[in-house]
């Protein structure tokens, strides 16, 4: 049975940091409300020069390196991606000139927060259809530049960065012991679409819009609509709880990533958690977070690890994998 291995990984962040104690100077908040509230100290944002598509095609090269591949080797990049370069063409087919690369095919995925569950899943679905060998799946944003720096509610969550991963066809056994993705499971409700939105888009406005989000609303979903995937994804495997060595959640905010772990009863120490650093980057926390533990040796060949992610339409989904 053909599975999607993690072959190699890799990450961006711009340069600039923006601590909560800057943001007391820009809205009405404190370092103390936001700590307690989200658990984010810093975030990082884009500069002059900085774009979704040249952090992302960092983290690719990087994930490249690592996995000992060059783009010669790849046969689809996915990226997903809410904060484009371009309304089109797509970030992916940017970032594949970039790299140098002229075969193959590259499309961005739009999931918001859960785009990197759905690249994956995307990702997987070809490499077990025998339409790719090797994809990159890379999670890019630059939500710094859709926020309203004049809304405390929503611009002292969100920032910048890149993750990536390659994902190779590898022959498995067809059991929970194989490496590789092991399910996937994604959902998603428009019924909750004015929760979490932009208020503009190319269709409507003409214009790129702003962030808004009712996060009360967003809050008292996230938990529950996490936890459900997880079960599926549990479910799907016959594997349990226990079985897992790392949860990687999607990083948007302290509260929710240790209300869905105590609910599902996986000990905070098994939890990936970055959002202290990064803050929300939408698509690209998971694969931040996920290169961040890989890299400091927490996470290690044969380990279970789900990712989960939950975000704006509503959209959310988990994918559990063997490293
Ligand atoms: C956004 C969030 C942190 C707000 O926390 P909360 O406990 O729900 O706070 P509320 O929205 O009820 O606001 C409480 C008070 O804090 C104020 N407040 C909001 N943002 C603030 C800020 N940055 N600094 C200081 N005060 C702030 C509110 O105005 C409100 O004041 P009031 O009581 O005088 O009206 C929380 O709702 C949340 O985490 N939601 C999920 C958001 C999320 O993760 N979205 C992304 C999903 S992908």
């Amino acid at each position: 049975m053909i599975r999607s291995v993690v072959r190699g990984f890799g990450t961006s962040l711009p340069k600039r940091v923006l601590t909560n104690r800057e943001l007391e100077s820009m809205v009405d908040t404190s370092d103390e409300w936001i700590v307690q509230r989200t658990g984010i100290r810093q975030r990082y944002i884009a500069g002059e020069g900085e774009t979704t598509a040249s952090l992302g095609e960092a983290a690719a090269r990087e994930a490249l390196d690592r996995a000992g591949l060059t783009p010669a080797d790849i046969d689809v990049i996915i990226v997903a991606t809410s904060t484009p370069d371009n309304t089109f063409p797509a970030t992916a087919v940017n970032i594949q000139n970039r790299l140098g690369m002229h075969h193959g095919f590259a499309f961005d995925v739009q999931a918001v927060c859960s785009g990197f569950v759905y690249g994956v899943t995307t990702a997987d679905a070809y490499i077990r259809g025998g339409l790719a060998r090797r994809v990159l799946v890379i999670g890019a944003e630059t939500f710094s530049r859709i926020l309203d720096w004049t809304d405390r509610t929503t611009c002292v969550l969100f920032g910048d960065g890149a993750g990536a991963i390659v994902l190779e066809a590898q022959e498995g056994e067809g059991t929970v012991a194989d490496r590789g993705v092991l399910t996937a499971q994604l959902r998603s409700d428009g019924a909750h679409l004015d929760k979490l939105y932009v208020d503009g888009g190319p269709s409507t406005t003409g214009t790129v819009g702003h962030l808004r989000m009712e996060g009360r609303e967003v809050f008292k979903h996230a938990v529950g609509m996490i936890t459900d995937v997880i079960v599926a994804a549990f479910d799907a495997t016959g594997l349990s709880i226990e079985d897992l060595d790392w949860l990687v959640p999607h990083q948007a905010n302290r509260r929710i990533i240790d209300g869905s772990a105590k609910k599902l009863g996986i000990p905070l120490e098994k939890v990936v958690v970055t959002v202290d650093l990064h803050g929300n980057t939408s698509a690209a926390s998971i694969p931040l977070a996920l290169a961040t533990a890989a890299a400091d040796g927490r996470i290690k060949e044969g380990d279970l690890v789900l990712l989960e992610a939950m975000g704006g339409g509503f959209t959310w989904g988990a994918v559990l994998l063997r490293w």
